[in-house]
């Protein structure tokens, strides 16, 4: 079994499909934790009876502190791979080099193209016909890690951008958790 700790700021629409997809699993959801104590995904924590834990990241020295506390969280979790869905901070190198090649991310564009918080907006701005999501280790970068998987679809061209968010969080559900899957049992077949 590979334990999973998932990292949300949000909505935690994306953790929850996280979450289900591993009870059909021996893999598990051990631990939510988050920047925001308004977090919707907290409740969704509740919900699921997924522990869940919230450290404040406003500044340099707050993120140190907390990355510290969550280091010493996550070997109390025994955490193997953490999941990044709607974490909207960046993780320094504390974190990022004591999980090497076990911290992946989301986001809701074809990477490189559109990094940063505005992934869907910019992505439907563009006018580009091909739109998609992007699965990717994440290195000290923003949106620059090495790309895992990509999901790609055309747009008609007359959808709002409320419609072709539907349709990448869709895709984000059904694509996240599977690649995600892939990655946990390659990394109990090499333990
Ligand atoms: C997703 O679109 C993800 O790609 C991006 O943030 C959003 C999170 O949505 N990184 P949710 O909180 O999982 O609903």
């Amino acid at each position: 079994m590979a334990r999973v700790t998932v990292f949300a700021s949000g909505n935690g629409s994306n953790f929850e499909a996280i979450v289900k997809a591993l009870q059909g699993t021996s893999h598990r959801v051990v631990c939510l934790i988050s920047d925001n104590e308004k977090a919707y995904a907290l409740d969704r924590a509740r919900r699921l009876q997924v522990p869940y834990h919230v450290f404040p990241f406003r500044t340099k020295t707050e993120r140190r502190d907390s990355e510290e506390k969550i280091l010493n969280l996550l070997r109390s979790y025994g955490t193997d791979f953490i999941a990044l869905a709607g974490f909207m901070k960046l993780l320094s190198p504390l974190l990022i080099d004591a999980y090497p090649n076990r911290i992946v991310n989301i986001h809701p564009s074809l990477l490189p193209k559109y990094p940063g918080t505005q992934g869907i907006r910019d992505s439907y701005l563009s006018g580009d016909r091909e739109l998609g999501i992007t699965i990717h280790y994440v290195d000290y970068g923003l949106d620059t890690g090495p790309i895992i998987a990509q999901r790609s679809f055309h747009r008609i061209g007359t959808e709002t951008i409320e419609e072709i968010e539907e349709k990448i969080h869709a895709l984000e559900h059904e694509v996240y958790p599977k690649v995600l899957i892939d990655l946990l049992d390659a990394l109990e077949q090499n333990k």
